[in-house]
C-alpha cells in the first residue's frame, strides 16, 4: 500500500511525501513513489507517529468495556498504542493474572501495554513485561490502593518506573467529615485541590531512585510544586482533556458524566495546566479512558462510579487546543505522540524499516463530539455536542489501515 499526498511530521518538520507500507512495515518514504501497489490518497492530511494514549482502563473481562471494544475504540480515535491500568476486578497484582491479561491483550489489533498494580505486599516484585508500576494513593475505582504511606520511602527507593494516582487519603478523610456526599459538587470538594497537592508532596518527599510519572495532574498547586521538583528528580507529568476543558461549576449540569477522580477543578487550574504545557512542566496528555455502564453513570452521586470515556476524544480535543491557539500544533503532537513514546519507551518513529503505526489527522475538519459514533461500549461523554476542529481520519496500526472517527462526520 502506498499512502499518497501525505504531510508527514518528520524530525519536527512538516514534509510532503508518500509512504509505502509492506508486510506491516514502512518500506519507503519519498517525495513520490512510482511503484505498482494499492494507493490511498491522504489528501494532504497530517501523518504523525502513531498516537499513544498512556492512560486507559480497558477493563479486561468486564462488560463495561473489554479488550475487543477497547481496541476498536482506540483505532477509531486515531490511537495506535495504549497503556492499560491494573485496577481490574480482581486487580492485576500477581504475575499469573498479569500474564493472562497480557496474552489477551496481544490478540487485539491495537497495541496494548499493561501496567502492574502495586500493593503493600507485592511492591518488591519485578514484572519484566510491565510498562510501569501503578500506585493508587487512595481508593478510586476498584480495590487497588496503598494505605500505608510509611512504605512509600521504600517503594520509591527502588529502581522502578511508577505511574502515580496522587490523591491523599488523609485529606479526603478530613473533608468527608466536613461535607456530606449530597451533590455533584460535593465530590469535587471532598477530593479537593489540597488532596492532590498533599499527595504529590508526599511522593516527592519520599522519592529517591525511582522514576515517577504523575497521572492526571489537575491543580495549579501541583503544577507549581512539580515545576521545581522536575529539576531534581526523574519526574514526568500527565494531564487529561477533561481537566483542560471542564470546570467544577459544570458539575451539577454534567451530573454523573462529569464525575471523575481527580475531580473537575476551576478556571485558574485550567490556565495553570495550559501554562504548564507551554513551559514544559506537563509532558503528555492522556485520556484516562474510564468506561462504565450508562445505567451506573445515571445513578445518584453516592453510587455513580467515577470515570470519563476518552479514547475517542483524545486526539480531537488535543488538536482543537492547537486550533484555538492555546498551544502550537507541534506541541500537540509532542503531547500525544512524541513525548509518551520517549517516556514509555515505545517506538512509533516514522522511519523506513519500522512497524507502521501512524495517525492521520485532518486538522481543519470541524464537527461535534458525538458519542453515538464511539466504538467504546461507553457511548456517552461530557463533551457531547462540543464543536471541535481537528479529527483523526485514519489509523494505521501495525501496517493495517483503518478509517477513524473523522471519516464518519
Ligand atoms: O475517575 C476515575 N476512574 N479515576 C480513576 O482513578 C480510575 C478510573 C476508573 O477506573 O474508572
Amino acid at each position: 500500500m502506498i499512502l499518497k499526498n501525505c504531510r508527514i511530521y518528520l524530525n519536527n518538520n512538516f514534509v510532503s511525501g508518500e509512504i509505502k507500507i509492506e508486510d506491516g512495515k514502512i518500506k519507503r518514504i519519498a517525495k513520490i513513489i512510482n511503484e505498482d501497489d494499492k494507493k490511498v490518497d491522504l489528501k494532504n492530511n497530517l501523518v504523525v507517529p502513531g498516537v499513544i494514549d498512556a492512560h486507559v482502563h480497558l477493563r479486561w473481562r468486564s462488560k463495561k468495556e473489554g479488550f475487543k471494544s477497547g481496541s476498536l475504540a482506540g483505532i477509531n480515535g486515531g490511537v495506535c498504542f495504549v497503556i492499560d491500568m491494573p485496577n481490574d476486578s480482581p486487580p492485576i497484582t500477581n504475575k499469573n493474572l498479569f500474564y493472562k491479561k497480557l496474552d489477551d491483550a496481544k490478540k487485539e489489533k491495537l497495541n496494548i501495554y499493561l501496567n502492574y498494580g502495586v500493593t503493600e505486599k507485592n511492591y518488591k516484585e519485578n514484572v519484566e513485561d510491565a510498562k510501569a508500576y501503578k500506585i493508587f494513593m487512595v481508593k478510586s475505582v476498584g480495590e487497588l490502593y496503598i494505605n500505608d504511606y510509611t512504605l512509600l520511602k521504600d517503594i520509591l527507593s527502588l529502581n522502578k518506573f511508577y505511574c502515580v494516582h496522587a490523591e491523599h487519603k488523609d485529606i479526603i478523610n478530613e473533608n468527608l467529615k466536613k461535607y456530606s456526599y449530597n451533590s455533584w459538587l460535593s465530590h469535587c470538594l471532598i477530593r479537593d485541590n489540597r488532596a492532590e497537592y498533599e499527595a504529590v508532596k508526599e511522593i516527592i518527599k519520599n522519592l529517591t531512585n525511582a522514576k515517577v510519572h504523575f497521572c492526571h495532574i489537575s491543580t495549579k498547586e501541583s503544577i507549581n510544586i512539580l515545576k521545581d521538583a522536575k529539576k531534581n528528580f526523574k519526574i514526568t507529568v500527565e494531564v487529561t482533556p477533561h481537566h483542560l476543558y471542564l470546570t467544577k461549576d459544570k458539575a451539577e449540569m454534567l451530573k454523573g458524566f462529569g464525575k471523575v477522580n481527580p475531580p473537575l477543578r476551576d478556571k485558574e487550574d485550567i490556565i495553570s495546566l495550559i501554562n504548564g504545557i507551554n513551559n514544559g512542566v506537563v509532558d503528555i496528555i492522556a485520556s484516562d479512558h474510564a468506561p462504565h455502564l450508562i445505567e451506573e453513570k445515571l445513578k445518584d452521586v453516592n453510587e455513580c462510579p467515577s470515570g470519563i470515556p476518552g479514547l475517542e476524544t483524545l486526539v480531537p480535543l488535543t488538536i482543537n487546543l492547537a486550533n484555538k491557539n492555546l498551544i502550537s500544533l507541534e506541541k500537540a503532537i509532542s503531547l500525544i505522540s512524541l513525548n509518551p513514546a520517549k517516556i514509555f519507551n515505545i517506538d512509533n518513529e516514522i522511519k523506513e524499516g519500522n512497524v507502521a503505526n501512524l495517525t492521520v489527522i485532518d486538522i481543519k475538519k470541524e464537527g461535534k463530539i458525538n458519542p453515538e459514533l464511539f466504538e467504546s461500549r461507553a457511548k456517552f461523554s461530557p463533551f457531547e455536542g462540543l464543536e471541535v476542529k481537528g479529527f483523526p481520519v485514519y489509523t494505521v496500526v501495525n501496517g493495517e489501515l483503518f478509517e477513524a472517527y473523522g471519516c464518519k462526520i
